[in-house]
């Protein structure tokens, strides 16, 4: 009895010291006017219960919508119009399902858009017109794409505390207002997953919502491993091209979009099989061929800065393959929590030629933080350790798609890099794989 209450006290003093380190890895750069000022704002953002999340579509032209209502609540309407009064406003029709607890989930595809073009829309809550938002839609022949991950609300501690949600959606809402700031005409954002902690919180999924400027940027989140669990993201996301996967998660699946020359796959890393990743990837290369620039987002990052050179994984030995096999140019990933790019990838190693660049987000939202190993890995460029939220703005132009990685404190540029066109002759598709697999296993030992 008494050595069975020792081991539970060590367990108990183990867990708070890691609950301490936990939490003492957090770290915001926003001050305390900031929060005060922030923190009256929580109830209004947990008592709206009809936020409303924006999409990328499938193409420019196209923009997707979901918000979640009140089962009971049986007369859903959307309308877009391209007026501020919303005069000669079409309403467009809203597909409702069965959503996580008494919600129903609302999703409406708008078509038809036009480049260049600002539109307003408004949708409903038991037959109230909400206010109108506006977004715009950005030209794609040279356009910008912000890159985010891991704002992971409700990490940074408790997350049953109030404050602790606060805190991180402070950090959320800081960093989103500083990337628009510099860059107020991106065409979408993109978050590499983990979008909040817990995939079944509604608090915590209105809290990542809750920047005003998410109902005018359009944002294509990730599957990160605490999304998976839960049917929530598919209730609130409404992704495009959704691609049938055996073995998908509660979460959903990958799915694809492009955007000018650019093609756009997102993948649910959570799901190792190699067949459900090629098919996302055929189906992706399929629809778009000619798509000169082809991006990944995996939440799972194969050349993590966290990681050395043997570093076995199925991301690495799998995914990785198929990367080369599909000539991606550029693989966006989060995770770790620390911000890292590689070099240009192929086959397990660096490459003078064709490969990958990989690049990882830090914390968008300051919520938690990894170490940088002592010893970094031979693929890693550029790492930065600092508890400091970061996002990449990535310009896409016709000769290379032009990453800047910005902290969030000063505004400084921490990286800046060029990512080339990857397009290689054609490859056998299954032997192509093998042998980068073969490659990739040799360059671990
Ligand atoms: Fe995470």
């Amino acid at each position: 009895m008494k050595k069975a209450f020792r081991v539970i006290s060590i367990i108990l003093v183990i867990s708070i010291i890691t609950g301490i380190t936990a939490f003492a890895e957090s770290g915001y750069v926003y001050d305390e006017g900031t929060l005060a000022a922030f923190a009256p704002e929580w109830e209004k953002i947990q008592a709206d219960e009809t936020v409303i999340s924006i999409t990328p579509g499938g193409e420019i032209g196209e923009m997707r919508f979901a918000w979640l209502s009140a089962e009971n609540d049986t007369d859903v309407a959307f309308k877009i119009s391209e007026n501020t009064d919303m005069t000669g406003a079409k309403e467009v029709e809203v597909k409702v399902t069965d959503a996580i607890d008494s919600y129903n989930s609302n999703k409406v595809t708008v078509t038809g858009l036009e480049e260049g073009k600002t539109y307003y829309y408004s949708y409903t809550e038991n037959g109230v017109w909400s206010e109108a938002a506006a977004f715009t839609v950005q030209p794609d022949d040279e356009f910008t794409v912000l890159f985010v991950s891991d704002a992971q609300i409700g990490r940074s501690g408790d997350e049953t505390l109030t404050e602790v949600l606060i805190r991180d959606t402070c950090g959320w809402n800081y960093t989103v207002e500083k990337m628009l700031k510099q860059y107020p005409d991106a065409a979408f954002a993109i978050s590499g997953g983990d979008q909040f902690q817990s995939p079944d919180s509604i608090t915590q999924m209105k809290a990542y919502l809750s920047p005003e400027k998410l109902r005018s940027l359009p944002v294509a989140n990730t599957i990160g491993n605490h999304d998976d669990d839960s049917t929530l993201y598919g209730d609130i996301f409404n992704n495009p091209n959704e691609v049938f996967e055996l073995f998908a998660s509660d979460a959903g699946t990958g799915y694809y979009y492009s955007y000018g020359d650019a093609l756009f796959i997102t993948i649910n890393s959570n799901n190792t099989s190699l067949g459900d990743t090629a098919r996302v990837l055929r189906k992706a290369t399929k629809a778009y061929p000619d798509a000169k620039w082809r991006v990944v987002t995996m939440h799972h990052n194969p050349y993590s800065a966290s990681l050395s050179d043997d570093d076995f994984s199925d991301e690495r030995f799998l995914f990785s393959s198929l990367y080369d096999r599909y000539d991606i140019d550029l693989v966006l990933s989060g995770h770790d929590h620390l911000y890292s790019r590689t070099e240009v990838m192929f086959g397990g190693k660096a490459s003078d030629g064709e490969g990958t660049v990989y690049v990882q987000s830090s914390s968008a939202s300051g919520s938690n933080y990894d170490p940088l190993p002592e010893e970094t890995a031979s693929f890693i460029v550029s790492a930065f350790d600092v508890r400091v939220p970061t996002y990449t703005a990535f310009e896409f132009t016709d000769d290379a798609i032009i990453g800047t990685t910005y902290r969030t404190d000063s505004d400084e540029i921490i990286d800046t890099f060029e990512v080339e066109d990857n397009t290689t002759e054609f490859r056998l598709p299954v032997f192509s794989v093998i042998v980068s697999m073969f490659r990739t296993l040799f360059s671990m030992i």
